[in-house]
């Protein structure tokens, strides 16, 4: 699944691409999400949920800014949109967070690039005129 560039016709097959990636993550993995309003970060973290085996609605966590979920592995699920600080994502535990047995996905990454560790698997979703998302998974920089 690392370093591919996949297309997407529909937000069902967005979240099939989430289920397939899941099946590879492992204890303490982190998904960096990056892509515009509406690119379908949200629809891939709810993939990622059902491919852990976690039968509860994924919803965004745009004002929690983070949600947990049990599974095959716990996934903890970040949204960065609305913070303005760095210390946000801090004081919630996020470090910690990234250090347990779980998997973080983090919708916005890029805005909490400094506090992720080394060996995050970047998720650029582009939303392409004819509205086909192109998916591009690669390791972070
Ligand atoms: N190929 C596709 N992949 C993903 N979503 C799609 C696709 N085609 C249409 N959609 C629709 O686009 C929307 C994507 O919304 P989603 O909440 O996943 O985006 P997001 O990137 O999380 O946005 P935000 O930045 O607001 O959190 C959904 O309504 C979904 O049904
Ligand atoms: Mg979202």
């Amino acid at each position: 699944m690392h370093d591919r560039e996949l297309l997407s016709q529909s937000a069902e097959e967005t979240r099939r691409i989430g289920q397939a990636l899941a099946q590879q993550l492992k204890p303490g993995d982190c998904l960096v999400l990056i892509g515009n309003l509406g690119a379908g970060k949200t629809t891939l973290v709810q993939g990622l949920a059902e491919g852990l085996g976690i039968s509860e609605s994924v919803v965004s966590p745009t004002f929690t800014l983070m949600r947990e979920y049990q599974g095959r592995l716990p996934l903890y699920h970040v949204d960065a949109y609305r913070i303005k600080h760095l210390d946000e994502l801090r004081e919630i535990g996020l470090e910690d967070t990234m250090l347990a047995e779980g998997i973080v996905a983090i919708e916005w990454g890029e805005k909490a690039s400094k506090l992720l560790p080394k060996g995050c698997l970047e998720i650029a979703i582009e939303l392409l005129p004819d509205q086909r998302r192109k998916i591009r998974i690669q390791q972070c920089a």
